[in-house]
């Protein structure tokens, strides 16, 4: 595996046992049957009964077990043994229908067969990742004709503003145009800021909305709908205020910026045809 996927799988093989503690997943609430998908990932999917749905970079897998309960045949993958491992034990404890795949993304055509109804992916997923173009081609080697891909992510604008300040200022910070990796070295967890995570360094990518939008495209993909909103599902900059929603803003009504965003795309039943004359 490439330096910087193996220095970011031993920082999320660390971040699992601190995130099952933490409150942000509130496990006991999701043990007791508390769904963790949002309005906005159900209603992008509507019914999936019956359906069958890959789930990538599923870290413990709580979302793709909510699916389940909603009545999808899922199957969630992930690079992070730790993670998989955590969720396959959650499933067995918990009785849920769930297969767990342990994969760095671009390997699991080798490491899992079949295809689905659904491909789906949500919340701080793509700057993990360097390469969109063969991401889209793993999502398309994934679905049925006729399949879902959905995704809900962070909006990559919002990434571009300096996330130290803890003052409500927006001050441009890191580049939206750039290809390189971009080392970190953060303290703490999203889920808990106080952890001490001794695999701090990380290796992120900035991906433009066009260049997403470009390869699901590419991979023979039909976007059905996009959507952007002025709030996400974590606190990205140190100022924002959670509302009685969960979801997280800028205060005081400021909708300056898009915050996150939505992406139903549909893979093609027949490949594109060259008009003729
Ligand atoms: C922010 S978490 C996703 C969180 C998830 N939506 C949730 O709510 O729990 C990102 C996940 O991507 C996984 N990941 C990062 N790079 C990966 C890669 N190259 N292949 C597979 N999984 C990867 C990490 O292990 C981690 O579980």
């Amino acid at each position: 595996m490439d330096e910087h996927l193996e220095a970011n799988r031993r920082h999320w093989d660390e971040l699992v046992p601190i995130h099952v503690r933490s409150k942000l997943y509130k496990l006991e609430g999701f043990k007791a049957g508390r769904c963790t998908l949002d309005d906005i990932e159900r209603e992008g999917l509507g019914e999936v009964s019956g359906k069958s749905l890959l789930h990538l970079q599923c870290h413990f897998g709580l979302d793709t077990m909510s699916w389940a309960r909603l009545g999808a045949k899922v199957t969630g993958a992930d690079f992070s043994e730790e993670a998989i491992a955590l969720a396959r034990s959650l499933a067995e404890e918990l009785d849920i229908a769930a297969d767990f795949v342990c994969s760095d993304l671009y390997d699991l055509p080798k490491n899992l067969d079949g295809v689905f109804d659904i491909v789906f992916t949500s919340h701080g997923v793509l700057t993990w990742l360097p390469d969109l173009g063969r991401w889209a081609e793993v999502i398309a080697h994934f679905l049925k004709p006729g399949g879902v891909f959905y995704i809900v992510e962070s909006h990559p604008t919002a990434h571009i503003f300096d996330d130290e300040l803890e003052t409500p200022e927006l001050k441009v910070r890191y580049p939206y145009f750039h290809q390189e990796p971009m080392r970190f070295e953060d303290e703490g967890s999203y889920a808990d800021p106080s952890a001490d995570v001794q695999h701090k360094t990380t290796y992120e990518w900035m991906h433009p909305l066009s260049e997403m939008i470009n390869s699901l495209i590419a991979a023979g993909l039909r976007i059905e709908s996009f959507n952007e909103y002025p709030f996400c599902a974590w606190k990205m900059l140190p100022f924002m205020v959670q509302d009685d929603d969960g979801c997280w803003r800028f205060p005081d009504g400021n909708q300056s910026v898009p915050l996150m965003f939505s992406l139903r795309a549909v893979k093609e039943t027949m490949p594109l045809m060259a008009e003729t004359s």
